[in-house]
């Protein structure tokens, strides 16, 4: 396509003007030539444009859909180790120039190319000795164009690091107007503010400069080809060589002078492609090295049979021993425990004893290097993570609502109907606060459900739970940032709401936890007590007993 393009993309004036020095009846026979190229071109263009914009946006579609997969599939630890800003420069910036400007500009650079390469062609076609010049022109142009992309790409770079600075002083100027001219540091700022102004502006001069300095030698290189062109029809003349034709001399000639601007515009066409090729350089990086978990086997089994999807699911840890990595010391020491079917479990212990890791493990966010879980009696490292996900929900401490209805929310895959959603937000004591919206289900939840409490939201994630029949429900020090109120409020609901599910809940206040069936406490990654409650409270020395008397004595004061 590219090809026809530039076929019909030559400047035919000159061999207008070629055609009205022959005769008559080939005028007319150049005119219909000249007329049909003027026709293919609009057409050729036309198809480029739109054959253009398409791929850009097939291509683009493509890299985003990869790079969205690749960071859902990625492993936690690169979640937790990656600021989330630079993540969204990937999926903003960088896909913007993917996006737009990439497929625009490559556009107007492989035009450029085939323009040159079309004029070039017919050159020497009209004169084959040309190429005598052409060669070392050839080569010595591919050396200043290395050089001078080089030099360009280096000079931007500065000149975009050099901006910010007056940018960011001048804003920190404006908004410390008054607390500058009470400590009369003007002059500095002034002065500070020119030295960053000249600063970029030399940035500036020598991108300026630069582009001068290669537009010389362009024009440089166009000068010797019209002079190569001439000196060479000159000679073919002077000797009357066989076959020389001033006519083609001529159309050669007008060609050439062309040349300057489309070698000007080639590589200023190249340098901004290589630009915006940095951000599919960007994706690209994302879609190949991010760090993946694992994957799965193939399921082994069916995991939910008919009579266990009734119940919660019974959790037994062997030996699990767990390391976020080699160098570190062990997050899990060799914990052992089995809970039971629908078995409240309150977990406590100082911060870093090892709480959420034991969560980690049960999710699989994190691989155990020794021992076990199992689920139902399954080993959970033989079932899907999907699967095994699914029956485990957790309740945050900040927990998500994404903008959308009510409904959308709490079932986005749409399996359940109202009635099921509404007995959901009922156990959740949520059904007078939806009804308070007027707008039922469809009622629109603000971008992060900016318009609930914390406290509400953590009801909503209950319902959610609720709805997906979860088996296990996890907490962990969810109700940390929640007032008492809301907190026994969440706790309440969970007990009524949950029935039918085991619920392991990791209390930041020990209150929270005091009326679950067995309590669990941890430290430095081993568990010190495993008991009910009254059992732990009746031996005094026990680090149970310990906290509770704490909390009594803060609730007191
Ligand atoms: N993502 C992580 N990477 C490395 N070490 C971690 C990570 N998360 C927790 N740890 C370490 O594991 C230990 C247990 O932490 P954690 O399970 O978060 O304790 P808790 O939830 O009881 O406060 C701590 O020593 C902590 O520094
Ligand atoms: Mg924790």
């Amino acid at each position: 396509l590219m090809l026809c393009f530039s076929v019909s993309n030559i400047d035919a004036r000159p061999m207008f003007g070629f055609a009205t020095q022959t005769a008559d009846k080939d005028f007319k026979r150049f005119f219909i030539i000249y007329v049909s190229l003027a026709i293919a071109n609009s057409l050729f263009t036309l198809m480029r444009a739109f054959t253009f914009a398409y791929g850009g946006i097939a291509a683009a579609r493509k890299l985003h859909k990869s790079l969205l997969n690749s960071l859902l599939k990625c492993s936690i630890s690169f979640l937790d180790a990656t600021p989330s800003g630079r993540i969204l420069n990937r999926f903003s910036s960088d896909t913007w120039s993917v996006d737009d400007s990439l497929p625009f500009i490559m556009n107007i650079l492989l035009a450029n190319m085939f323009s040159l390469l079309g004029t070039l062609v017919l050159s020497c076609y009209g004169l084959p000795k040309f190429l005598i010049v052409l060669v070392p022109l050839a080569i010595f142009y591919y050396f200043i164009q290395n050089y001078y992309r080089w030099t360009s790409r280096e000079i931007k770079r500065i000149s975009s690091v050099s901006l910010s600075p007056v940018y960011a002083h001048f804003g920190e100027t404006i908004s410390g107007l008054s607390t500058i001219r009470a400590f009369r540091h003007v002059t500095q700022f002034v002065e500070h503010n020119f030295l960053l102004v000249s600063n970029s502006i030399r940035a500036q001069f020598a991108s300026l400069i630069a582009g001068l300095w290669l537009s010389f030698r362009l024009q440089l290189i166009g000068i010797v080809m019209v002079a190569g062109v001439s000196l060479i029809g000159v000679i073919e003349h002077v000797y009357t060589i066989e076959g020389s034709n001033p006519a083609l001399v001529g159309l050669s000639l007008s060609y050439i002078l062309s040349v300057t601007g489309l070698l000007n515009g080639l590589i200023s066409s190249f340098t901004e492609t290589e630009k915006e090729m940095i951000g599919v350089e960007r994706v690209t990086a994302y879609i190949d090295d991010l760090p993946k978990e694992e994957e799965d086997n193939e399921e082994q089994f069916i995991f939910l049979n008919e009579e266990r999807q009734q119940k919660g699911a019974t959790i037994e840890y062997r030996h699990a021993t767990m390391k976020y990595s080699v160098d570190q010391k062990v997050a899990l020491d060799n914990i052992t425990f089995q809970i039971q079917s629908n078995e409240k479990i309150g977990i406590v212990g100082r911060t870093g004893s090892g709480k959420s890791s034991l969560l980690a493990v049960l999710f699989r966010l994190v691989n155990l290097s020794d021992g076990q879980i199992l689920i139902d009696n399954v080993d959970t490292t033989t079932m899907r993570r999907h699967t095994l996900r699914q029956t485990l929900a957790i309740i945050p401490q900040d927990p998500f609502l994404f903008s959308g209805t009510i409904r959308e929310n709490l079932d986005p895959y749409q399996h359940h109907t109202d009635e099921e959603i509404h007995s959901a937000l009922e156990k959740c004591h949520l059904f007078d606060l939806v009804e308070t919206l007027g707008n039922d289900l469809n009622s629109m939840i603000v971008e992060r459900g900016r318009n609930f409490s914390v406290g509400q939201k953590q009801l909503f994630c209950l319902a959610r739970a609720l709805l997906r029949k979860a088996k296990i429900l996890c907490l962990d020090e969810a109700t940390a940032n929640i007032d008492n109120e809301t907190d026994r409020l969440i706790q309440t609901s969970i007990r009524d709401a949950c029935s039918n599910v085991t619920v392991i809940t990791i209390a930041h206040r020990v209150q929270t936890i005091l009326d679950s069936d067995r309590v669990i406490v941890m430290d430095s990654g081993r568990i010190i007590e495993f008991d009910t409650p009254t059992n732990l409270l009746k031996s005094p020395q026990s680090t149970f007993a310990r906290l509770v008397r704490q909390a009594k004595v803060s609730i007191l004061s």
